[in-house]
């Protein structure tokens, strides 16, 4: 790495951070210290990054720029990342905020002619080559797309055991964003929730889907109803109970939320069951590791076969990220298909999936509710497996209305939220499998 660069003297020599460093900030404008340019440079990007700290030093070397932040932290960017990321109007519709820059369009020795801090929140890079902009990069957004501090984790590690909610009511989720916005954080922590003061009317799961985002529709259409019916083309639609699942396997991309609105539920039994399938996943890779190396490496056929047409996918019944740190889990007695692992592998593979099963009715992450009419239960149905007790359609009735939503659709209403409060919490970012 060279030792000091143009870009390392122009800093020293303006030295912002340590004069404001001897009054602290505290002066309030009253002292004569000098004020830093805290203008922070457009980033074409509506999220609002914290300025979780300053830049104190810039320097570069034939690979990467290096960042010293105020707080003593250092971050490295490449600097074909950098030209990649600039904002420049050439580079990024100033309008769309899309990326217009190709990889293909930046030559691969192109190097910084000069690195600048203009400020302790803009740094300035102009490149070797002709043609080429300058790139203006905000503080708050470097620190926020950092990839070399050794803090980041991409996914961090889940649950050890299912999680309760806090209560939640109707009006407030539907008529107040900022409740809207405290209620999405709690449900995805926790990845369930029951609204209650849900009015008695029809219709009502997709009115909470639209409020969130895109409703998902399906094979069981936009919108379906979960009732005991006379010819039923899902067990969903009999009295008889539903082991622990998750819904849609049988699709390429299973939906990420479920909302399930109960209009009745006055026959005895029909309580509905909830399982964490990734706390669940967790324990077994602490304590069951072959286990889990079987459900998280062999892929399993799921289907679904009506009249109206025939579904088939394949999935591993629980799914990692890089890390393996399980993120999705996928499993439904009805639906799954005939096993076709390798013959040395099916005991094996068999035994895990018991001991899965085994593990979701653990008192640690089993929940059990019975829903009331005027509740609505939401789930993430990429973790929770859920379920319910059989009923008895002689003693009353049981009718749940429901719909479906991608995790995409929960995340971006709750970024833009954010974005709308002006408030910053820990950025929510989607999960990827390995
Ligand atoms: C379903 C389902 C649960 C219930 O429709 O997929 O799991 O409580 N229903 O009836
Ligand atoms: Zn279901």
């Amino acid at each position: 790495m060279n030792t000091r660069t143009k870009a390392d003297r122009a800093t020293t020599t303006t030295a912002p951070a340590s004069s404001r460093s001897r009054c602290n900030g505290a002066c309030n404008g009253k002292c004569r210290c000098p004020k830093p340019d805290l203008t922070r440079p457009d980033m074409a990007d509506l999220s609002r990054y914290p300025l979780v700290s300053t830049i104190r030093a810039v320097s570069f070397d034939a690979d990467v720029v290096t960042i010293a932040w105020s707080d003593d932290g250092i971050s490295r960017f490449h600097h074909g990342w950098l030209r990649e990321n600039s904002p420049d109007p050439a580079s990024r519709h100033p309008h769309s905020r899309e990326r217009l820059v190709s990889p293909l369009d930046i030559p691969a020795d192109l190097r910084p002619e000069s690195v600048t801090l203009e400020s302790p929140v803009a740094l300035a890079v102009t490149w070797d080559m002709a043609g080429q902009p300058v790139s203006r990069f905000d503080a708050g957004w470097l620190r926020a797309h950092c990839y070399t501090r050794g803090d980041f984790i991409a996914n961090p590690p889940r649950h050890l055991a299912s999680l309760t909610p806090q209560p939640a009511y109707w009006n407030a989720v539907m008529y107040s964003d900022a409740m809207l916005r405290v209620w999405l954080r709690d449900y995805l922590e926790t990845g369930w929730s029951v609204i209650s003061g849900v009015p008695d009317e029809h219709d009502l799961s997709t009115v909470l889907g639209a409020r969130i985002g895109v409703v998902r529709s399906s094979n069981f259409g936009f919108q379906f109803d979960v009732m005991s019916k006379a010819a039923p083309i899902s067990n969903a639609y009999t009295a008889s109970d539903l082991p622990l699942h998750t819904d849609m396997p049988h699709y390429e991309l299973p939906p990420g939320t479920q909302i399930l609105h109960c209009l009745r539920n006055d026959a005895d039994g029909g309580e509905s069951l909830l399982s964490d399938g990734v706390a669940v996943a967790n324990l077994l890779r602490n304590e069951h590791p072959e286990a889990f190396r079987l459900l998280s490496q062999i892929s399993v056929p799921f289907r679904f076969q009506d009249v109206d047409g025939d579904y088939n996918s394949r999935h591993r019944i629980i799914e990692c990220d890089a890390a393996q740190n399980p993120i999705f889990v996928n499993w439904s007695n009805s639906t799954i298909a005939p096993l076709d692992a390798d013959p040395e592998i099916m005991p094996n593979l068999r035994a895990a999936i018991r001991l899965f099963l085994t593990y979701l009715q653990d008192p640690r992450f089993l929940i059990t509710l019975k829903l009331e009419a005027g509740q609505m239960l939401v789930f993430d149905n990429r973790r929770m497996l859920h379920g319910r007790k059989a009923f008895d359609p002689q003693t009353g009735g049981r009718h749940l209305q429901g719909c479906y939503l991608d995790t995409s659709e929960v995340l971006s209403r709750l970024r833009m939220l954010e974005r709308d409060s002006g408030e910053s919490e820990e950025p929510v970012e989607a999960v990827a499998v390995a």
